[in-house]
């Protein structure tokens, strides 16, 4: 999830839109923009009729609509057509990531895969910020993914740790930030990226030379009415919102690496990403052609629920809302036992009777991101939606699941040296990043 800028608790967030209003901003920035009326609304207000969905904000109190958010945002839907295009391409069965449609948006994919088809060559770029110090479950999937997209296509990846970003949304100072981004570096590397195609950097020591060029690009193609209108600032934001934007755009292009595509500025650029990073780059895509550049193809996921469903986030800072890849199977145990909300009934006579509610039940949702075998996961639904498994037998599956996966990450990250991390980050030429 982003960068999650939460105003004070109990005051409310006055914002004034004109043009687009923030709320599941609509299609319209890409290449023209539709002006709106004025619309000046306070957030709880807004948030209680409508979702909202920016990088800084994700308020949802029914559950995310993903439908409506595809429509108003203007990205394409994910279908069977493009999965198996995926797989045919790749030689490989698809990620459960892509079968399952977790990834489920994108923009310009096919283009991606008109070029591979081709013979031609693109490059990946995902990124985090650095906000806490380990990263829960819902983090590794945009990591994950993105792990299978480079293995399965055999290509070039860029890593952007937003450090500055952090430091100018949240309560912490330049050094913890920077800590954080290095430490958070050790995480990602466990989830197996390929030292040899995989350059990871923090905007605090990259920042500079042509990767600056191309934010300054950006930064002079954007206007701040089209800014309000994309990620909804208002005039009390201190400017940093309104600087940052551009800095996460500028990897989209190929130009801000030139050790890595010396004197390329037209390879293109996949971005896998949950969906809430779409206004950041439909800001980008929107800006590509005025500087001459090509526009970022994008791959976009859902959220990851919360241990108490989908209507509250999964937050970094609330234990009991998240598993961390540092829990103990131990604490796993306890928390999938404890705080994952069931759709079983009440008693066990109740529950052979009704079975479970699979809507909103978050142990079958987390075995859907987690349990590897469609198989099984077909049959553990269908049992306990007609009540033969019960809530506690299901949990019993997803604490195996859950732990092995997180021992896996565990083991592999306590493998990850300082000198891996240096090797990682270092400004370097990738020979073999195609090969
Ligand atoms: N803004 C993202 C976050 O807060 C980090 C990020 C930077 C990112 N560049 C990205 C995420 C590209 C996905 C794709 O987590």
């Amino acid at each position: 999830m982003g960068a999650g800028a939460q105003h004070q608790a109990g005051q409310p967030l006055l914002i004034v839109l004109e043009e687009t209003p923030v709320v599941g901003v609509p299609a319209a920035l890409e290449e023209e923009r539709a002006v709106a009326p004025t619309i000046t609304m306070e957030i709880e207000e807004l948030a209680a009729a409508e979702q909202v969905v920016t990088p800084w904000e994700v308020s949802a109190p029914d559950g995310v609509d993903y439908d409506k958010l595809v429509d108003r945002f203007g990205c394409q839907r994910i279908d069977a057509a493009i999965v198996d295009r995926i797989a045919h391409l790749t030689r490989r069965p698809p990620h459960r990531f892509l079968r399952r449609g977790i990834f489920f948006a994108h923009r310009d994919l096919n283009m991606i895969l008109d070029l591979y088809e081709a013979g031609e060559k693109f490059y990946l770029y995902t990124g985090r910020g650095p906000s806490s110090e380990s990263l829960h479950l819902g983090h590794l999937i945009p990591f994950m993914f993105t792990k299978y997209l480079q293995d399965a296509f055999k290509v070039p990846l860029v890593i952007q740790l937003t450090d500055d970003e952090k430091f100018l949304w949240k309560n912490m100072t330049i050094s913890e930030c920077k800590r954080l981004a290095r430490e958070n570096a050790k995480d990602i590397i466990a989830c197996g990226f390929d030292v040899e195609r995989t350059f990871i950097f923090t905007n605090l020591s990259y920042l500079g030379g042509p990767f600056y060029e191309n934010v300054l690009q950006v930064a002079k193609h954007v206007t701040f009415n089209g800014l309000r209108g994309t990620f909804g600032v208002n005039q009390e934001d201190h400017i940093g919102k309104v600087s940052f934007p551009p800095v996460q755009a500028a990897p989209s292009f190929s130009s801000s690496f030139p050790h890595l595509f010396p004197g390329d500025d037209q390879l293109r650029c996949l971005i896998p990403c949950a969906i809430d990073q779409d206004p950041y780059f439909r800001m980008t895509r929107d800006v590509a052609p005025k500087i001459h550049l090509l526009k970022p193809s994008l791959i976009e996921s859902r959220f990851f629920p919360a241990l108490q469903g989908e209507s509250t986030k999964m937050s970094a800072s609330d234990p009991k809302s998240a598993i961390y890849v540092t829990d103990s199977s131990k604490q796993i145990k306890a928390k999938v036992n404890k705080y994952a909300f069931s759709g079983g009934q009440a008693s066990v006579e109740l529950h052979r009777k009704l079975g479970a509610n699979l809507d909103v039940d978050v142990p079958i949702k987390y075995l859907y991101f987690f349990l590897e075998d469609d198989d099984e996961l077909d049959h553990i639904k269908k049992e306990y939606k007609e009540g033969r498994m019960l809530t506690g037998e299901v949990k019993q599956r997803l604490i195996v699941v859950l732990s092995e996966l997180v021992a896996r990450h565990q083991r592999a990250r306590a493998q990850v040296t300082e000198e891996m991390v240096d090797a990682f980050m270092a400004v370097r030429p990738l020979p073999n990043m195609f090969g």
